[in-house]
This record gives C-alpha cells, structure tokens and sequence, in this order.
C-alpha cells in the first residue's frame, strides 16, 4: 500500500465560519452534494449546465418541524469555488468540517465566463463516487471516473483519506473487483462498506451493474467480498460477517 502525503483533490470547508446571510429557495440544480451538520443539512454547490456550477452553501434547519411544500431554506456562506459531481463527509472529530472530495471545482474566469478544472494533485480525477467516513476519520472512496481529457478512465482502487494526519493511502484492487461509478456506499455498524448499483466499464462502455450483487468492503481488514442477493436478509438482522 502507498502512502501518499498530500491534500485533498479539492476543498475542505468548515462550518464553524458558517453564518446565515439570507433565508430564499435555490435555484433548480443537480450534482451538488449534501452532508448532515448537527441538526443541519447543507447542500453544497451543484450544476445547472450549461447555466452554471453554482458555489452556494444551503441548508434546511431540521431542529423544527415545517411544512415540506414550503422547505425553509437558508443560504450560508458561499464557496469560493463551483463544485459539481462530488461528494461528501462530516468529520467524527470534530462534528463540523465537511470535506468536499473529489467532483469538479468551477473558478469564474470572468463575471460571464467560468472554466472548471481538477484540484488533485495526488490522483487522476474522481467524478461520480460516494464517500464514507468512519467513527475513526477514515474517509474511503471507491472508483470513480476520469474526466481527463486526454484519457477517460473507469477506477476499481479504493483511496483512503486518514482526516486525523491528512494522509492519503491507495488500495489497488484485484480486477475481479469491478470498476465502479454512480453506486451508493453504505458504511454499517459493523465497519462493512456494502455498495449496491452503480455503473461499470470505460467511458465507451459503460453498463449497469446487477442489482442482485453487491460489492462488500471491509474496512478493519481491508478486504472486498462479493454477496448475492439473498444476504439482504442477513444485513437486516444486523449480523453481516
Ligand atoms: C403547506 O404549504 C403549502 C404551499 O405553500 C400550502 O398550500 C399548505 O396549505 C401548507 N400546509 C400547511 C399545513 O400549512
Ligand atoms: C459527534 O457526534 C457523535 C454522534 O452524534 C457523538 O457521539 C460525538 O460525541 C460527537 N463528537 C463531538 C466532538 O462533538
Ligand atoms: C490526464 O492524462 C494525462 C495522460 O495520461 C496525464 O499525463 C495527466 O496527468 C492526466 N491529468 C489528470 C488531471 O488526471
Ligand atoms: C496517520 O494516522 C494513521 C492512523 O493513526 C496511521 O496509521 C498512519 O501511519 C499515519 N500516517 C502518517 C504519515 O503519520
Ligand atoms: C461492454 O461491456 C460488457 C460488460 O463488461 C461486455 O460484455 C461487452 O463485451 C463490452 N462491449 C464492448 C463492445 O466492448
């Protein structure tokens, strides 16, 4: 396993800057990117292409009941970049640092014209992938594509982020773990990361993965299982090993 001693391929954003400017409803978007903060659930930046990739930080204030047709929306602080087609994770360390992983970060060029461009320096970019963090500030994130222009690629390694030192470690899988995008990644109690759907293949041949397998990390022994169908029942009764 490599050990790789640099930063995020994007922006770590806390909210203890965070301050309420205005209360309104956002624009329509898709691709942003959402992380529960105590009682709030912020959004973050999204994408109304070609419009635009917007930088703005919303949140609904969970700690009251409302009336869903009309969510009480408010906007925080903005991002001093676009983000699009990332993802997520609250640090256990703290409860309040949201790191943005991964996606694609947008810088106005002008007031009319934007260009987006790729903040790693460690790895090809990561696009469509789903982050999770563990109760020890593990971040793992799985897969993913590369929208590099010269190169277009499908992932199958699993890179880890450790918040606590800010180190990267890669996990290079055997290619019977499939290259995956678009899943969703649910890390469990018991410290499997089970990931279910998502697309598979290279950028000229991407296919739907079966439902009825799912992909299983363990993030204790650093191992990948494949499950049928059937284990569902087993995931229910909260003993998946
Ligand atoms: C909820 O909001 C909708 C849309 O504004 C409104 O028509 C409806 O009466 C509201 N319901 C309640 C219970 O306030
Ligand atoms: C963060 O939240 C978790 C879950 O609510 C809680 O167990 C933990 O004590 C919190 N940590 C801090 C530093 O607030
Ligand atoms: C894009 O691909 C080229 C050719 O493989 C490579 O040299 C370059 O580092 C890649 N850039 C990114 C941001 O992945
Ligand atoms: C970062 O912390 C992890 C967990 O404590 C440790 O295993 C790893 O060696 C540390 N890395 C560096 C570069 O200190
Ligand atoms: C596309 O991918 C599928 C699934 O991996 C494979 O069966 C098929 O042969 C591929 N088609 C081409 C044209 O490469």
């Amino acid at each position: 396993m490599k050990s790789l001693y640099s930063i995020l391929f994007l922006v770590i954003f806390s909210s203890v800057y965070y301050f309420v400017i205005c209360q309104d409803v956002p624009s329509p978007r898709s691709k942003h990117t959402s992380a529960l903060v105590g009682t709030r659930l912020y959004f973050f930046g999204g994408d109304n292409s070609p419009t635009f990739t917007s930088h703005e930080v919303w949140y609904l204030d969970l700690s009251s009941s409302f009336n869903i047709s009309a969510p009480p929306w408010h906007s925080d602080v903005v991002m001093p970049v676009g983000y699009s087609f990332g993802t997520s994770c609250l640090s256990p360390i703290d409860n309040s640092t949201v790191f943005l992983i991964g996606g694609r970060t947008w810088i106005a060029t002008s007031a009319t014209t934007d260009y987006y461009s790729y903040t790693s320096s460690v790895f090809a970019t990561r696009n469509e992938i789903q982050a999770v963090i563990d109760n020890n500030g593990k971040i793992f994130i799985f897969g993913g594509f590369n929208y590099n222009s010269s190169i277009i690629l499908a992932y199958n390694d699993m890179n880890i982020l450790d918040i606590t030192n800010m180190t990267w470690s890669t996990l290079i899988q055997s290619q019977s773990v499939l290259t995956y995008i678009d899943y969703t990644a649910t890390l469990l109690p018991n410290g499997l990361i089970v990931y279910i759907g998502g697309r598979s293949g290279s950028i000229s041949n991407v296919s739907l993965i079966d439902m009825a397998q799912i992909q299983i990390f363990d993030t204790k022994s650093y191992t990948w299982s494949a499950k049928v169908m059937y284990t569902i029942n087993i995931i229910s009764d909260n003993n998946f090993t």
